[in-house]
């Protein structure tokens, strides 16, 4: 994938991460954990490098400076009571600026940066993306497969469980 595609398909994780935090506070902490690890890859594998081109540098410095916005705005939100009534006004806030902003990249950085960079080095920088992603957002394991339960285990019963917490007892 790449690094292009791959900063477009986190934009979509984060724009469903808001729409649900808009209806269920506890996802904020969700949506600004991806929030700041994408402003952190996007830094490093994206507008590093699209700075150090004349023709995108103000582009790229704008967009940065709207992150460290957007970090502020996560600061303010964060620092305020969860069972407020305006802290649901707070997500919608840094929402609001956080959707522009996404906006603003998919509609003229994105497609100015792909005609700058070479089809190599934009899938060199999306594979380290997508590296970085998994790790600093965490891999998610694999799923246990159905039909695999306690109850369906030995005889139905939960010996080893159950021998344990009786031999502590003893
Ligand atoms: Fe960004
Ligand atoms: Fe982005």
């Amino acid at each position: 994938m790449d690094i292009i595609s791959a900063l477009v398909d986190h934009h979509g994780t984060l724009r469903q991460l808001y729409q649900k935090s808009e209806s269920d506070p506890a996802v904020f902490e969700e949506f600004t954990r991806h929030l700041v690890v994408h402003h952190t890859m996007e830094e490093k594998y994206f507008y590093d490098l699209l700075e150090q081109i004349a023709a995108a540098r103000h582009d790229a410095l704008e967009a940065v400076n709207e992150h460290h916005i957007i970090e502020l705005i996560i600061k303010d939100a964060d620092g305020f009571p969860r069972d407020h009534e305006n802290f649901p006004i707070k997500i919608e806030g840094l929402g609001e600026y956080t959707t522009h902003h996404l906006d603003e990249e998919e509609a003229a950085v994105f497609p100015a940066a792909r005609q700058l960079f070479s089809d190599e080095d934009l899938n060199t920088l999306g594979k380290l993306f997508v590296e970085a992603k998994a790790k600093l957002l965490g891999v998610a394991l694999p799923e246990v497969p159905g039909g695999i339960s306690v109850s369906a285990g030995k005889g139905g019963k939960t010996a080893a469980y159950g021998l344990g917490i009786g031999s502590l007892k003893k």
